[in-house]
């Protein structure tokens, strides 16, 4: 999924030098804080992979990559329909179904993320795939691929400089254009295991060689900067606030974006990883928490720590502040030391 905060689409072979730069053996990837999938998606290839993500529409994307060796074929639907669902999507025109995005995302709702026209498709698509799991045309695990169709396509057209924080004053030229439904890029690989919870809470009962963690760094919430796909993916009766549309009922706010938590729920989460023969955290040395911290956390649990730096001007544009230059990092735990020698 483009445009998503934190995304390690460019690190990806990174990690797995890194890993292999470390004689890590390994057969199963545990990654607590998935996001897009990507990394779990690369990774399923070599591994029995499993993904969690605290946010219900990644849930969803989770789902849908982890679910199929690769892209399923829909054979009920096609059967019936003749086409493929997504062609079937984008040709949709008349529905009696629900309006949430309509009423609450577009000018008649006094917000511009969407055209009318294109807020009108989006509810059009998000309804009939409902339709058809009632009956019975796709199975639930299609149906999630579908939503992920959705959700992926509808976050790059919406009317925003990237996240659903705000939207632009006016419609710029891409989110004028009659949006598309594509298909969701995924690798062709093993499937795995998809949760949607807080990380600390499942971290407990987690038995893997690799247990990667890839948490917010900045302030930056996810609950809040993607309100609209957390919207978009349940699709409910919830209230949605003010200009921004943000929904009332949030419950989803990460302790990782808050200095006054951050690293305590990193501390509480790594010591409850029991389970977690090695730990790889991903980071920045921007982020809130510093990196000795990270280091120093580590060292307490896994009889070895390493840690390599990537040039953050290489993946995204230069940025530097107070801190000097930025970089990505990946510090890894090898080894868990027994319980009586932490
Ligand atoms: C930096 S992003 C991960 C990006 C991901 N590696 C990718 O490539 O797309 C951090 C993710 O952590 C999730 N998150 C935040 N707090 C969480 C928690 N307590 N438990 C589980 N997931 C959480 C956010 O929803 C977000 O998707």
């Amino acid at each position: 999924m483009k445009r998503y905060i934190g995304n390690k689409q460019k690190l990806l072979h990174h990690i797995d030098e890194f890993i292999q730069d470390n004689n890590i053996k390994a057969n199963s990837f545990f990654d607590l804080f998935s996001g897009t999938g990507s990394v779990a998606d690369y990774f399923k290839s070599k591994y029995d992979v499993s993904a969690n993500d605290i946010m219900y529409y990644s849930y969803v994307i989770l789902k849908a990559k982890l679910s199929f060796k690769s892209s399923p074929e829909f054979k009920k639907f096609v059967s019936k329909y003749k086409t493929d669902p997504i062609n079937h999507i984008n040709n949709l025109t008349n529905s009696n179904g629900k309006k949430i995005i309509f009423e609450n995302f577009s000018p008649k709702g006094g917000r511009k993320y969407f055209t009318e026209e294109n807020a009108i498709k989006i509810d059009l698509a998000r309804n009939f795939i409902d339709d058809i799991l009632a009956q019975k045309e796709i199975t639930k695990n299609e149906w999630y691929y579908l939503l992920a169709c959705i959700i992926s396509t509808a976050n790059s057209k919406g009317n925003t400089t990237g996240t659903f924080g705000a939207y632009l004053k006016y419609f710029s030229a891409s989110s004028i254009k009659l949006i598309e439904f594509k298909h969701i890029e995924m690798n062709v690989g093993n499937k795995g295991v998809a949760y949607s919870l807080d990380g600390k809470k499942l971290v407990k009962k987690i038995e893997t060689d690799i247990l990667y963690l890839d948490p917010p760094y900045t302030a930056i919430d996810y609950s809040q900067s993607y309100h609209f796909l957390e919207s978009l993916a349940l699709y409910d009766t919830n209230e949605y606030k003010g200009i921004t549309g943000r929904r009332i009922e949030n419950l989803k706010v990460s302790k990782y974006t808050k200095s006054t938590t951050a690293l305590e729920e990193l501390t509480e989460t790594i010591k409850l990883a029991k389970g977690a023969k090695n730990i790889i955290i991903s980071y920045s040395t921007h982020g809130i928490i510093s990196l000795d911290e990270i280091k120093k956390l580590l060292a307490k649990f896994y009889k070895e720590v390493k840690l390599k730096k990537f040039e953050y001007s290489k993946y995204r544009n230069v940025y530097k502040n107070d801190k000097g230059d930025l970089y990505e990092v990946l510090i890894l735990g090898k080894g868990r030391k027994k319980w009586n020698q932490y």
